[in-house]
C-alpha cells in the first residue's frame, strides 16, 4: 500500500525507517520531509495545513495509510476534514480528531479532563482577562516556584517557571494583557510546581484498545547538567531504570486506564498516539501534560525498539484492531544524542555542509533539520539537525556509542550535550 507521513523532523525520519522495513509498504511519501526521508521515499512540497491540497494528493497517489507526526494539523482538524470528505474517509488515519487533539491544544481543557476523570496532576487555576485581578491575588499567596502555562500551542515555549510571586504576577500580566504568546496566552493555567524526575510514556490507542509503548526520558535543556534554556529536546534514553514493570503498571492503573476510559466516557474517538508527560514525585506519577503525537527526540529511541511490522501496527491502530496485536520490544537500551546548530534554541545559522556520516558505525542517523544542496551535498537546515541513536546493554554502553559517532558527523558550529543519561550513570 502507499503510505503518507506528515512532518519533517527526526520523528518522521524514524517513522519512515520503520515503515520502509515493512514489505506491505509500496510507495512512501513524506510531507514535507527532509534529506533523510528523501532516501526512503518521496518528499512532497506541500503545506500540511492546506487540507484541500493534501486531500487531493492522497487521492492522486492512492494513499491508504496516513500518519500525522506533528500536532498542529491535528489541532486544526485534519482528521475531521478527512472524515467529512467521502473520497477520503476510508483512508486509514493515525492521529486524533480536533477534539482529541485538545489534549495538547488546550492546557485548560486537559486539566479539566484530568480533574473530571480523577487523573493525578498538579493543582491549578485558570485565568483570563476577565478574572486577572483574582489571578494576581491568587499568585500573591502561591507557594514557590510557580508554573505558568499558556493555554494554547506555543511551539514548546509557553511554560514559565517563576521563582518569585512578583515575577509570576509580571509574567501573568504579560501573557494575558500583552499577548506574550499571541492568542495562545489569552488563557493561562497557573499550576503547582512538582519536583521529581520527568519521564514520557507513550500509548497507542485505536479508539477502544490501547498498547503501552516503551517509555523514555527526554533531556530538554540546552546545557549539560540540565542548565540553560528549554529546547525541543537534546537527547533521550529508553527504557529508564526506575520505570520497571511495577512502576509502569502503577502508571497504567492510575493514569493510562483513567485517560482511555475518560476519552470513551466523553465520547472522544481517539485514534493515534498519546504522549503522557509525567513527573515521578517520590515514586508517584503525576501528569504534567498530554500531547496528541509522539515526542521528538523520544521517537528516535522508542521506535527503534519496536520490532513489530510497523505498517501492520499502524493499520491495526487505524482500524480498531490493537487487541489482536502483541508488541515485540527490543530489551536493550536505546539512546539518542541530538546534534544542533550553535545558538539553538535562539538564533542560529543554517546551510552548513555536513560530512562524515559515512564513518558512523553502530548508530542510526535520524535526520531532523537537513536538506540537500544543489550539488547533492547534505546541508543543515534547522536548529536540531541530526539525532544519533545507538543500542547498548546498558545506558553507559548506548551513550558511549552515541558519543563516539556524534563526534564523527561534522558541520560548522555543531553543538551537542555529552552528558545525556548522566543521572543514571
Ligand atoms: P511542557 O511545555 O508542558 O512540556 O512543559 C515544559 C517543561 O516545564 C516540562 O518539561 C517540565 O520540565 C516543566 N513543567 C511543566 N509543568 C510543571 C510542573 N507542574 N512542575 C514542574 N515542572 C513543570
Ligand atoms: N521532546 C518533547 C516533545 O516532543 O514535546
Amino acid at each position: 500500500m502507499n503510505v503518507l507521513i506528515i512532518g519533517s523532523g527526526g520523528r518522521e525520519h524514524a517513522f519512515a525507517m520503520q515503515l520502509r522495513k515493512s514489505s506491505a509498504c509500496d510507495h512512501l511519501f513524506i510531507l514535507p520531509g527532509n534529506a533523510g526521508t528523501a532516501v526512503l521515499g518521496t518528499n512532497v512540497a506541500l503545506n500540511p495545513n492546506d487540507f484541500d491540497a493534501l486531500g487531493n494528493f492522497c487521492l492522486q497517489n492512492t494513499i491508504e495509510l496516513l500518519i500525522v507526526g506533528p500536532e498542529d494539523p491535528l489541532v486544526n482538524g485534519l482528521r475531521d476534514y478527512f472524515e467529512a470528505t467521502t473520497a477520503l474517509k476510508n483512508i486509514a488515519f493515525v492521529g486524533p480528531d480536533k477534539t482529541g487533539a485538545q489534549m495538547e491544544g488546550s492546557k485548560d481543557w486537559s486539566k479539566i479532563f484530568m480533574q473530571k476523570h480523577g487523573i493525578p496532576t498538579a493543582a491549578y487555576r485558570t485565568f483570563t482577562s476577565e478574572n486577572l485581578q483574582e489571578g494576581i491575588a491568587y499568585l500573591q499567596n502561591h507557594s514557590l516556584p510557580i508554573v505558568l502555562k499558556a493555554d494554547g500551542l506555543a511551539a514548546g515555549k509557553g511554560v514559565l517557571i517563576c521563582q518569585t510571586q512578583e515575577e509570576a504576577i509580571h509574567e501573568l500580566q504579560l501573557m494575558i494583557n500583552e499577548k506574550k504568546f499571541g492568542s495562545a496566552s489569552t488563557k493561562v493555567v497557573v499550576e503547582e510546581f512538582l519536583k521529581g524526575i520527568e519521564l514520557s510514556v507513550f500509548v497507542l490507542c485505536d479508539g477502544k484498545n490501547y498498547l503501552i509503548l516503551p517509555s523514555a526520558k527526554d533531556y530538554k535543556r540546552i546545557g549539560e547538567a540540565d542548565a540553560g534554556l528549554n529546547t525541543g529536546g537534546m537527547g533521550a534514553i529508553s527504557p529508564l531504570p526506575f520505570a520497571d514493570a511495577a512502576y509502569i503498571q502503577k502508571v497504567e492503573e492510575r493514569i493510562i486506564k483513567p485517560t482511555i476510559d475518560g476519552l470513551q466516557k466523553d465520547q472522544i474517538n481517539y485514534i493515534g498516539f498519546i504522549f503522557i508527560g509525567l513527573m515521578n514525585v517520590n515514586g508517584e506519577p503525576f501528569v504534567i501534560e498530554y500531547n496528541s503525537r509522539m515526542g521528538d527526540p523520544e521517537t528516535e529511541v522508542v521506535l527503534p525498539r519496536i520490532q513489530n511490522d510497523f505498517v501492520e501496527l499502524m493499520m491495526a491502530t487505524a482500524k480498531g484492531n490493537l487487541d489482536k496485536v502483541q508488541l515485540e520490544i527490543d530489551p536493550r537500551t536505546a539512546a539518542t544524542i541530538m546534534l544542533v546548530s550553535q545558538g539553538y534554541p535562539e538564533a542560529y545559522e543554517k546551510g552548513k555542509v555536513m560530512t562524515g556520516m559515512e564513518n558512523v558505525k553502530d548508530s542510526i542517523l535520524f535526520h531532523a533539520g537537513t536538506k540537500l544542496g544543489e550539488n547533492g551535498e547534505l546541508l543543515s537546515n534547522g536548529g536540531r539537525v541530526m539525532a544519533v541513536t545507538s543500542f547498548g546493554n546498558s545506558i553507559a554502553e548506548a551513550i558511549a556509542t552515541c558519543n563516539k559517532n556524534a563526534a564523527l558527523v561534522q558541520f560548522e558550529n555543531k553543538y551537542y550535550r555529552r552528558d545525556i543519561g548522566f543521572e543514571f550513570l
